[in-house]
């Protein structure tokens, strides 16, 4: 039996309660396949936390969490707390530090999911997009200055750099090897002379050692126009930081609600934690109501256990997901009446009748290349 240890965010809001659900879906998945254990650390770092000492984590909080093999992470940001603070705070801090270059969104509609997209089902609707997550946009580099007058400035200053485009670019040909064997990056070179020419060139290179894989490059506002007319044709898509944030959500929203899609915070190389989070935010409408879905949570879960090498497992809980996802119960989001401790107890009762030979059945979520 392997023992992983698990630093555990909860965070803020709705993710106390998903992030529990996932835990004891992920745990039961550990019990009936006897293969592994979580031994999890839970840091309460958080909005609450930050308004009580003035801080998102303490100094050295990233230290805490370095010897950790993943980061299992609910939602951070709360009204109260500018959204800026709370994500640079705690969020960004720890996908620079451990390098986590590689943010990973499986969009898959689920089988019994209704999605929103009129004549499109689960057939149709199976992306993994592939977003760079330490540079690009995100850098956080610019100023502010003429404060307060009118002629006041802001620059906000943007990182491509080659090192950065080709390993992203890398992990989303091997990843497409896996798949269907198709690439989309998206790009704006028509209006970003600078670094958006510079993504095209670097992710060409790459595409050059990796004949067999066929690379489209769109601009990000047609791209975003594919997903919902033409999502059938996107397999694998690769963007910088802000166009992949723009592109996974509309991602997010082909699924059918927040409550289903998870995501990946990769350091392939695995020298540092790795870091996986339910992508929907702290829900603060329904916070505290016990109605919120766990799956999101739990999926991320999923890619959790592919990640720290618990294929079976993860394909346990990824079959057990399904099985829920067309039988029921629902959450309100989902348009049913359920709790999420019913979707838990359902999902939890899933992975233990779905355990046994025929538990690798189901898809894996992520497959390492
Ligand atoms: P949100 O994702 O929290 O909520 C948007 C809508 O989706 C709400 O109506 C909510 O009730 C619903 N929803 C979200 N997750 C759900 C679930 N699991 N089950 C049922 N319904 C669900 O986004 P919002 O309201 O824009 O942000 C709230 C706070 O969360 C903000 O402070 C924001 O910065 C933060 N946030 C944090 C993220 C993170 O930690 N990675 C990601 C997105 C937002
Ligand atoms: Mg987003």
């Amino acid at each position: 039996m392997d023992r992983y240890r698990v630093a555990v965010i909860p965070g803020d809001g709705i993710g106390a309660d998903v992030i529990a659900g996932g835990l004891a879906v992920l745990r039961q998945a550990g019990e009936v396949t006897g293969s592994f254990a979580l031994d999890t650390t839970e840091y309460p770092w958080s909005c609450q936390w930050y308004l009580e000492h003035g801080g998102m984590m303490p100094k050295d909080g990233l230290d805490q969490l370095r010897g950790s093999d993943a980061i299992y992470l609910g939602a951070i940001g709360f009204p109260g707390v500018p959204d800026h603070i709370s994500l640079r705070g705690l969020l960004l801090p720890i996908r620079f530090a451990f390098d986590q270059y590689v943010n990973l969104r499986p969009i898959e509609l689920l089988d019994g999911i209704p999605g929103p997209l009129r004549d499109r089902g689960p057939a149709d609707i199976d992306i993994l997009c592939v977003r760079e997550n330490t540079e690009g946009e995100y850098a956080g580099l610019g100023c502010r200055f003429h404060e307060g007058r009118p002629d006041e400035t802001a620059v906000q200053t943007s990182v491509f750099t080659r090192k950065g485009i080709e390993r992203v670019a890398r992990f989303a040909f091997d990843q497409a090897r896996l798949r269907r064997r198709k690439v989309a990056s998206a790009t704006k070179s028509n209006a970003l002379q600078y670094s958006a020419v510079f993504w095209d060139e670097v992710v060409a290179e790459v595409g050059t050692e990796y004949p067999d894989v066929e690379l489209t490059k769109y601009h990000v506002d047609a791209l975003a126009a594919r997903f919902v007319t033409s999502p059938q044709s996107l397999d694998v898509v690769v963007g910088s930081n802000l166009f992949g944030d723009i592109l996974t959500d509309i991602g997010g929203a082909l699924q059918g609600s927040l409550g289903l899609p998870a995501g990946a915070n990769l350091n392939p190389e695995r020298r540092y934690p790795s870091m996986f989070e339910p992508i929907h935010g702290s829900a603060p409408d329904i916070a505290g109501r016990g109605i919120a879905n766990p799956m999101a949570a739990v999926w991320a879960g999923a890619l959790m256990l592919e990640h720290l090498g618990q294929p079976e497992g993860a394909a346990l809980v990824m079959t057990a997901l399904r099985r829920i996802a067309k039988q029921g119960p629902r959450t309100p989001d989902l348009g049913g009446t359920a709790s999420t401790s019913d979707l838990v107890g359902a999902l939890t009762e899933a992975v233990r009748q779905c355990a046994g030979p025929a538990s690798g059945s189901g898809q894996t979520p992520m497959l390492q290349p």
